[in-house]
């Protein structure tokens, strides 16, 4: 008998992989994937740490399956990803109704977990150890990166897929949750990354992002030597098939001429560079332990506008850090200015049980001056985005197209003519009047208009030259 499985992904890429994953091994084990929890046998949340709201939402999202739990009994509830690795029995405290809880470095024991649940042997728990239950190797050993057969179907569009190259990380900066939830930093394979990425291509892939928490550390020691990131950007370039490959998110102090040189020398690297600043502050940026000051972010960021000056840079930023006052923020602004990025995403800062920001720091700013810088920055960073998407104006740019836009999804589906969106080599978003069966190719678009977060344009018609008839 089949079983049906629902899946709700919340948080980053590496969240949205591995539900890929899971997916792939489930369908594997009878089930069939249901887009409601009504529907369900099997209802998964993979969920995110890295926000005190994101984890309110998911214990707010589980409360309201109490219920469903009373009336459907047979149904079972499993808790993965980070929340699951970093709460543990709180979970199970909190919501006595789940019936499994998963690290996400214990993705594989989910099938296994399953029948114990439904054997009537009660509620399981799979999780990785602690960072100091153990050797490093050991700790290690027990976050287990999990990368089986690749489901084409669960992607968000069958020609995109995520590629994981590295877990963990170790750079413990002092407000992150990462290292804790996703263990030590390790590279996979250069032989077993080369040979998912043949698979993707042959599935179809056009694009591939390879993923890791500072993916240009990416370092793996085989019998044959290291092998780095520019290394491992040279092996995938030769995949045939494959036309654009990315790679987040980037850590500034490894982001060497070696690499950009490596970017710039293959075409179908993409020049789009996500690498996040945090702060303008040297002094929030000692307390954060980003080990870099500002002087080297910038000593970078000429690096990179020398060797890829056609490179789009996009950053993260954190407002409201333990002890940022009125002058460090405005620092933060100043990097904006002075770095005019293609985008920032802006986070206001949360405390994190388990960090050294947590143990060490006093979280003193008041929220509602987080929530003030938080719209200071997105407004400048908007403004720049908007005033730098304007030169693009008249340009033809290449897009590879994932698809009907949102305005497009709430039209009539017959309609000849919709929105459809996709994405320049650099990620900037293009939406163009289109059809359907555009999904997947790469076209030429015009640029017409533009706003601070995407750039308005039509398919730019060929134009067609009578050289009259030979003979
Ligand atoms: N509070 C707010 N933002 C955070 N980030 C990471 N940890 C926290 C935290 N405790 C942000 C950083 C990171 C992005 C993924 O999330 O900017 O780059
Ligand atoms: Fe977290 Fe810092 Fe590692 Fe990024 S580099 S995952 S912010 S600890």
């Amino acid at each position: 008998m089949t079983k049906t499985v629902y899946i709700k992904t919340v948080g980053c890429q590496m969240n949205v992989l591995d539900s890929e994953m899971v997916i792939a091994d489930l369908k594997r084990h009878g089930y069939t994937v249901v887009d409601s929890p009504g529907e369900a046998d099997l209802l998964l949340y993979n969920t995110c740490s890295i926000r005190e709201q994101a984890e309110e939402k998911t214990y707010s999202a589980l409360g309201k399956l109490k219920e469903t739990k009373a009336r459907h009994p047979e149904k079972t509830i499993g808790v993965m990803g980070c929340m699951a690795q970093k709460d543990q029995e709180t979970i199970f405290r909190r919501a006595p109704f789940v019936d499994m809880v998963v690290g996400p470095g214990q993705l594989h024991a989910i099938p296994d977990m399953l029948t114990k649940v439904t054997s009537g042997e009660g509620r399981q728990m799979a999780v990785s150890l602690g960072r100091k239950d153990g050797k490093q190797t050991v700790v290690a050993r027990s976050h287990e990166t999990f990368d089986p057969l690749r489901d084409p179907t669960m992607r968000p569009t069958p020609f995109q897929a995520y590629l994981r190259i590295q877990i963990g990380c170790d750079k413990f900066c002092t407000y992150c949750v990462v290292p804790n939830t996703r263990g030590p930093e390790q590279g996979r394979s250069p032989e077993e990354i080369v040979s998912e990425a043949r698979v993707l291509a042959e599935q179809g892939a056009l694009e591939i992002t390879l993923l890791g928490q500072t993916v240009n550390s990416y370092r793996h020691r085989g019998p044959d030597g290291e092998t780095d990131m520019a290394g491992l950007l040279e092996r995938l370039h030769d995949i045939d098939g494959l036309k654009r490959i990315k790679f987040v998110t980037n850590y500034p102090k490894d982001m060497t001429a070696r690499l950009l040189e490596t970017i710039r020398d293959l075409p179908k690297v993409s020049p789009y560079l996500h690498v996040p600043a945090q702060s303008g502050s040297d002094a929030v940026l000692k307390r954060m332990k980003r080990g870099y000051t500002i002087a080297d972010y910038m000593e970078m960021f000429e690096r990179i506008e020398t060797i890829l000056p056609e490179a789009s840079v996009s950053s993260d930023f954190i407002v409201g850090f333990c002890g940022e006052t009125d002058e460090d923020f405005q620092k933060s602004v100043k990097l904006i200015e002075r770095c005019r990025f293609k985008n920032s995403f802006i986070f206001q800062y949360s405390v994190r049980e388990g960090t050294k920001a947590a143990a060490n720091l006093i979280d003193d700013v008041p929220r509602e001056v987080k929530a003030a810088r938080n719209n200071e920055l997105l407004a400048v960073q908007d403004r720049i985005s908007k005033e730098d998407n304007q030169k693009l104006i008249g340009d033809t740019v290449e897009v590879l197209v994932e698809g009907p836009s949102k305005k497009a999804d709430r039209s009539d589906p017959d309609a000849p003519v919709v929105q459809m969106t996709g994405r320049t080599i650099c990620d900037r978003i293009v939406v163009f009047d289109g059809n359907r069966r555009q999904a997947g190719q790469l076209m030429d678009i015009q640029i017409d208009d533009v706003s601070s977060h995407t750039l308005i344009g039509r398919v730019k018609t060929v134009e067609v030259v009578s050289l009259g008839m030979p003979g």
